[in-house]
């Protein structure tokens, strides 16, 4: 998967730094070559013996050595990488970075590098939380450096929260994304999935039972072809991809702004399960039984966000595909549905019981297009999504 991929990795100082001596393995299972990088405070809590035992190769550590800058400087270092990863990535790492400090070896790499960056942040909760660490990582995003994690759990120090570094598995999938090569590389790819939930009040709300699963799966698709996917989810059941830029929501209203921010896109993949309706005046306060009677929901449309992006004027998708979930003649409603939202892919299935595919693992889809409607055979669920991101990289590269 990564085979003569060369990835420059900087151990920050945290307890996490014994998780990067697993990924350190895990890349070279792939077949990448790993050149370590240890920061004083890395140090601390792995040794540098371990991390070039493992690397198989000398650990750089500090920034005026005078034999690596005669063997290779550290401008050349930093850039001779196919990507530079920081795992752990700790707050102060995060702040340099974001302020272009080159006070070490680790923050000069990261200021001289041309190559991308991904960091797996890693630090207490209220060190992530706090509004210096929010902004630092606003600015590093604005750079382009992308992020993995960190992940919601306990931690070493005993709180819980967000701050825990990925684990190496999620740390190699999102490093095999940024270096994937395929044929949508350099395209920007949104897609929506999941359900979405309507608030009643503040502690109920209207949902329905889509997992999420197929386009997870299409997000994971693009992902594997080289794209850029911004993976706008509802409360989904399946987690998201790693490797693709989550951006989580509630409502569809929600969802309607995160898919409007995150334009523009190559292409829009509407995969979400999105409540047509939302209750109109949705209360700030519990509602509470009454002797007056049962209370009396008044519904409002939701926007039809398929439709409002296919019919953008200015800044419209080049390829715009939406999903048809029905129940009888499949391909009239859902060539019909085509026209009336105006995208130029629907893809249509059969979600009547008989077919089992609701809540199952396979699928069996009919592809509309103004070519008219192609039926694919039955097949798995992940099947659907690479071939449907095959059409797609067909798509956009003719
Ligand atoms: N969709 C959307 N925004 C909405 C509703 C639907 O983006 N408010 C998208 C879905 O993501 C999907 C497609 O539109 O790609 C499904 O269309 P929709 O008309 O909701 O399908 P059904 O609910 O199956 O429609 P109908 O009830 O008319 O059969």
């Amino acid at each position: 998967m990564l085979a003569g991929k060369h990835i420059l990795l900087i151990i920050g100082g945290g307890i996490a730094a014994y998780k990067s001596l697993e990924l350190i393995r895990r890349l070279q299972d792939q077949g990448a070559r790993v050149t370590p990088v240890l920061t004083r405070a890395g140090a601390e809590f792995v040794t540098p013996l371990s991390v070039s035992a493992l690397a198989g190769t000398a650990v750089h550590q500090e920034l005026f050595d005078l034999t690596a800058e005669a063997e290779m400087g550290h401008i050349q270092l930093s850039r001779s990488a196919d990507l530079l990863v920081v795992a752990p990535a700790t707050a102060d790492l995060m702040a340099k970075m974001a302020q272009g400090f080159a006070n070490d070896l680790a923050s000069t790499l990261l200021l001289a590098t041309d190559t991308p960056v991904l960091l797996a942040p890693a630090m207490n909760v209220r060190m992530w939380e706090h509004p210096a660490t929010q902004r630092n990582l606003e600015t590093l995003k604005e750079d382009g450096v992308s992020f993995v994690g960190p992940n919601d759990g306990s931690m070493a120090c005993g709180e819980f929260g967000p701050g825990r570094m990925a684990e190496p598995e999620e740390i190699l999938a999102a490093i095999a994304a940024k270096l994937a090569d395929g044929p949508l590389k350099g395209k920007r790819i949104l897609v929506t999935s999941g359900p979405t939930h309507e608030p009643i009040d503040p502690v109920r709300y209207i949902a329905n039972r889509s997992s999420g699963a197929q386009g997870a799966a299409v997000a994971r698709a693009l992902r594997d072809l080289g794209a850029e996917v911004v993976f706008i989810t509802g409360p989904a059941a399946v987690r998201p991809p790693e490797g693709v830029q989550v951006v989580p929501v509630e409502s569809a209203r929600e969802m309607e702004a995160a898919v409007q921010a995150a334009l523009p896109a190559d292409a829009g993949v509407f995969a979400a399960a999105v409540a047509d309706w939302r209750v109109a005046s949705a209360s700030d306060r519990k509602l509470k039984k009454s002797k007056d009677g049962l209370p009396v929901l008044e519904f409002a449309e939701n926007p039809d966000i398929l439709k409002t992006v296919s019919q953008m004027k200015n800044g419209r998708p080049g390829l715009v595909v939406g999903f048809a979930a029905e129940t009888n003649d499949v391909v009239e409603n859902a060539t019909a549905k085509r026209k009336r939202k105006g995208c130029d892919w629907i893809v249509a299935n059969d979600v009547s019981p008989a077919t089992g595919i609701m809540g199952g693992s396979e699928n069996a889809v009919i592809l509309i297009s103004d070519e008219g409607a192609e039926e694919w055979p039955r097949m798995g669920k992940d099947e659907v999504a690479r071939k449907l991101a095959e059409r797609i990289a067909a798509a956009l590269a003719g």
